[in-house]
């Protein structure tokens, strides 16, 4: 019995920790059901295709500043989300909560940014996004 329960618990542990990455398809309706506008998701594929691979529980390297990118939208912990295990900064959550298989909060605070500063806050938008962006057509 005790075994069984030890089980559970093990595989429980391992489906809430496994880290999703969408493919291109899979991003567009997660995309999609979150409220991004229709005429701006191939933006956003390419922005979060460059920043995260689509992988939900990416931490990126320390920057040269200090700070780090966390989830999907490698949304920064200097102004964005606390790294505590209090939420905080502006859009109020901690990078955790950026780096789950939801992206619910990961998609308000990365509206919230767009909403500031444009597409011109991610890197991986300016340096990659500004040519020719992902074929969405078949999503
Ligand atoms: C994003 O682009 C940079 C080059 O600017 C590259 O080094 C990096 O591997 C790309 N990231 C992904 C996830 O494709
Ligand atoms: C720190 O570096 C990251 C990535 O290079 C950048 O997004 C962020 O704006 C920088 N923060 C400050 C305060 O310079
Ligand atoms: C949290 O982020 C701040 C600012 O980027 C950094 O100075 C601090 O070392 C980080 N703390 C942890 C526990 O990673
Ligand atoms: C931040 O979020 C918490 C719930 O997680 C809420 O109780 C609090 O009022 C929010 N603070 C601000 C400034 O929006």
């Amino acid at each position: 019995m005790k075994c069984i329960v030890l089980f559970f618990l093990i595989v429980v542990a391992a489906i809430s920790t496994e880290a999703v990455t969408f493919t291109k398809c899979q991003l567009v309706h997660e995309l999609r059901n979150h409220g991004f506008p229709e005429n701006k998701l191939r933006d956003w594929v390419c922005l979060i295709q460059n920043e995260s691979g689509g992988t939900t529980s990416k931490v990126g390297k320390v920057n040269k500043n200090g700070s780090r990118d966390y989830g999907l939208f490698q949304i920064n912990d200097k102004y964005w989300c606390s790294n505590t295990s209090t939420p905080g900064k502006d859009c109020n959550v901690t990078c955790a909560q950026v780096l789950t298989d939801d992206i619910s909060k990961a998609s308000a605070c990365a509206k919230k940014i767009y909403k500031r500063h444009g597409f011109n806050a991610w890197y991986g938008w300016r340096n990659h996004c500004q040519g020719s962006l992902p074929d969405i057509s078949s999503c």
